[in-house]
């Protein structure tokens, strides 16, 4: 193996016996070489500027600095280095700040071994994909620089309310920042009640939507970046108002523009369409290069997915702008997949398992679960939709499963006629 491709990987943790272990690990894997290893957070940069391993193991609690300091202070040197921050159990905040600080990764210990060659692996192709990320002063100054094509839009959608379309879009925007590095925002279309402000912890932003709208002529990249949230994933979220008084001054042509000005900045804007046929969530649903349609195993909402299919043909969306996705999918015995795709005339092209408690805890805590859980089967399912999007939008993500996604969604038959049922409610 030439030299080239060996990962070179420095050790930082204050238990030399837990660095020696990790050594041992790490040992028998012909593409890793450990070069170094150190006890604080002071020594792992002096050793980093020394050494120039390619991937960091971070310890968080040490002395004399600490791994959360020592990552921000080598991610300022904006060096083509990807730190892995290692942490016990429960330290969620510890994650929200190591992200923040510019960790590419966030492994809770002990760590299963094919996990950390796994996140070494990962790290380093990024690393060598995007070999500098200059000085990180802020999540929104870590983003790298939007590339002259038009960002993509995806309009998570369902015509069922309840369904997880905040849920999905809030873990489905940071997953595809995870994997893509590109400039991601998530807007939270739900003008009136939105909810995405409690589901990622940012309650106190008050700068939201309603503002670029009051100004929409002089809407520019300066005020939009004003009133941009950062999360600590390293999108940006634009925020629904506060109240529905002011979330109704927002019309559906601001909601247009404001969207069309996003993708001339960002690389993904993930919207959180409102569960309504009105002009606002139209205006997402038009704009979308593609709309993730939920739907979950229960009769009225395979219903209202039915006639959602109908009126998207009324208005001539392409079949395979439309990307259907069960919800909350589980093994129980009752309504077949197979049927639904037969009465529906369109092919479920992936899966979210249904995970109620984590789903549930994570709204509660503001961590969603691609980042708190993210080797739980519905991060993966979460994920899995984020690599067939971007790989559908023409991203290298890797090898899996986009092109059969793709075949599916062209092979689709039109459906029959329920638009009646819909001009009844
Ligand atoms: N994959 C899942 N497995 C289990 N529960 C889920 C899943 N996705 C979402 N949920 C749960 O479904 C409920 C509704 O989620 P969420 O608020 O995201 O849905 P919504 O469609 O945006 O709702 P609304 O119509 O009120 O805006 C929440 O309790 C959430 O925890
Ligand atoms: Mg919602």
């Amino acid at each position: 193996m030439s030299e080239e491709t060996i990962i070179k990987v420095l050790i930082v943790d204050d238990i030399a016996d837990t660095c020696d272990q990790i050594e041992k690990l790490l040992f028998f894997e012909k593409d890793i070489k450990v070069v170094g290893k150190a006890s604080n957070g002071r020594q792992a940069i002096e050793m980093a500027l020394k050494l120039q391993p390619n991937v960091i193991l971070m310890d968080i609690n040490m002395p004399e600095m600490d791994g959360i300091a020592a990552t921000e202070a080598l991610s300022a040197k904006g060096l083509p280095i990807g730190v892995i921050i290692m942490s016990v159990q429960g330290e969620t905040d510890y994650l929200r700040r190591a992200m923040f600080a510019g960790a590419m990764e966030f492994l809770v210990k002990p760590v299963p071994s094919d996990d950390l060659f796994n996140a070494i692996r990962s790290v380093y192709a990024r690393v060598i994909v995007k070999p500098t990320r200059g000085p990180a002063v802020s999540p929104s100054e870590n983003q790298p620089q939007k590339s002259d094509a038009k960002g993509h839009l995806l309009a998570v959608f369902s015509p069922k309310g309840g369904v997880g379309t905040s849920s999905v879009a809030a873990n489905l925007a940071i997953a595809l920042r995870q994997l893509t590095n590109k400039k991601v925002v998530l807007v939270d279309g739900n003008l009136v009640l939105g909810d995405i402000g409690v589901i990622l912890d940012l309650k106190s932003a008050d700068r939201t939507i309603a503002e670029l709208a009051e100004n929409i002529t002089e809407m520019d990249r300066e005020l939009l970046n004003e009133v941009l949230a950062n999360h600590s994933s390293q999108i940006k979220v634009l925020v629904a108002p506060p109240n529905p008084q002011i979330g109704e001054t927002v019309t559906a042509d601001h909601f247009r523009r404001i969207l069309e000005f996003l993708c001339t900045e960002f690389d993904y804007v993930i919207v959180d369409t409102p569960c309504s046929f009105q002009d606002r969530a139209l205006a997402a649903l038009d704009l979308a290069d593609r709309i993730v349609l939920l739907m979950a195993l229960e009769m009225t909402c395979i219903k209202n997915i039915k006639l959602f299919l109908e009126v998207a043909e009324l208005l001539e969306y392409r079949r395979e702008k439309i990307f259907l996705v069960l919800n909350k999918a589980d093994s129980r015995p009752g309504i077949k997949v197979a049927d639904i795709e037969a009465n529906i005339q369109h092919k479920v092209a992936l899966q979210i398992g249904n995970a109620p408690l984590e789903m549930t805890n994570a709204i509660n805590q503001g961590v969603p679960m691609v980042i708190d859980k993210r080797d739980h089967r519905t991060s993966k399912d979460i994920f899995s939709l984020a690599k067939q999007l971007a790989t559908m939008s023409g991203e290298t993500v890797g090898d899996e499963t986009a092109a059969k996604s793709q075949a599916t969604a062209k092979t689709e038959k039109k459906s029959g006629g329920l638009f009646g049922m819909f001009q009844g409610r």
